[in-house]
Parts: C-alpha cells; sequence; structure tokens
C-alpha cells in the first residue's frame, strides 16, 4: 500500500478529533505483519508515535524474540489519542478506551487494516481484540493461537497475545506471555 493513501486516513481521523492530539501508526505501509495496541500513553504522545518509552521496551523484547525488526512491522493502536482520567489530587493517569471509544475507532482501524493488508494481525489485550472479534470475545479464550477472520474489508490470520502490560499487573502471566510469543514465532516461521 502507498503510503499517501495511509496519510489520507490520518487526515480523516485528525478530522474526526479535533484539537486532540493524535498518534498514528508506524512502520512498513505494506507490512505482512501489523501489530495493534490499545491506545497510546504520555510517552506515545509526547513522541507522536506508537509503543516507544516502557511500551517500546516490551515492543523490542517482542520483535527480538520474533526475529524482526520495527522496520518490517507496523505498529497501530486501536484509539490515535490517549484515553486518561484525573485523580481527585489533579494527577493525570491512563485509562482504558470505553466501548464508545472502541466502537468510534473501529472504523478507521479496519480501514487501516485494509490499507495495509497484512497476512497477520497481533492484537495484544482484549480491547485491540474485541475492535476485530467483537465484544463477546475475551483474550483468555483466543490468546496463543492463530485463528482466521473476516473483518468485511477482507480475511486476516489473527493471532492475539496479553497485553504486555498486564503481566506488571499479574505476574502468574508472564509464562503464558512467553509460550505465546514462541507458538506465534513458531506459527511465523511456518507461515511467513
Ligand atoms: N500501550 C499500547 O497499547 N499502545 C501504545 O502505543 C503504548 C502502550
Amino acid at each position: 500500500m502507498d503510503s499517501n493513501s495511509l496519510e489520507r486516513l490520518y487526515d480523516r481521523i485528525s478530522g474526526a478529533y479535533p484539537g486532540q492530539e493524535l498518534v498514528f501508526g508506524d512502520g512498513k505501509p505494506d507490512a505482512g505483519l501489523m501489530l495493534v495496541g490499545e491506545a497510546p500513553g504520555r510517552d506515545e504522545v509526547a513522541q507522536k508515535k506508537p509503543f516507544v518509552g516502557r511500551a517500546g521496551q516490551n515492543l523490542t523484547g517482542f520483535l527480538k524474540t520474533l526475529g524482526l525488526s520495527r522496520t518490517e512491522i507496523y505498529v497501530t493502536n486501536v484509539c490515535k489519542f490517549r484515553p486518561t482520567k484525573v485523580s481527585a489530587k489533579n494527577t493525570v493517569s491512563n485509562r482504558p478506551p470505553t466501548r464508545e471509544e472502541i466502537l468510534a475507532a473501529q472504523p478507521f482501524l479496519w480501514e487501516e487494516i485494509r490499507l495495509v493488508a497484512p497476512r497477520l494481525l497481533v492484537t495484544l489485550g482484549n480491547t485491540p481484540l474485541r475492535a476485530v472479534r467483537g465484544f463477546n470475545a475475551v483474550i483468555g479464550d483466543h490468546h496463543g493461537k492463530a485463528e482466521r477472520i473476516s473483518l468485511g474489508t477482507g480475511e486476516y490470520w489473527l493471532f492475539a497475545l496479553y497485553h504486555p502490560a498486564s503481566i506488571i499487573y499479574n505476574p502468574s502471566l508472564k509464562e503464558t506471555y512467553s509460550q505465546d510469543l514462541s507458538n506465534l514465532a513458531v506459527w511465523l516461521g511456518k507461515n511467513i
């Protein structure tokens, strides 16, 4: 896909979120593997690039396991803005996107997927899984295996992973996440 079409999509998304600081997809515009996260955080907004800062360290580990470089893949998020909440003490922190926010972002994500036309979508956590699989999907049922999905705009392989941040809150997932990554490496070796 030519990057001009993606630029036009980014212009359309900007028009839908006036005044918001947005973080668009990054990487190879015709990549075979598209990684889809939830939403940018503070570092991503500051650098206008998905998966930098702490999330970027996770991405580096992820790519190392798979023997890929960031320039070979396309990385994006369901939400292009940073969903935040403000505490009583006035501290701003991340929050998961709401169902309405995910539904509003879904047509843009599907168009982004159509333009990049990857063979494989790798989703991180429940938000991107639900954006491509519907709101009944839960990561516990889908993680660690390749599934064929149809988005209306095309057919793709989907490989769902837990969000790397979930391992920080739930260390018992660490082994599962490592096993899922090994499964993904095996799948890529056979199919890509
Ligand atoms: N987590 C995500 O899901 N996306 C980012 O871009 C950064 C952290």
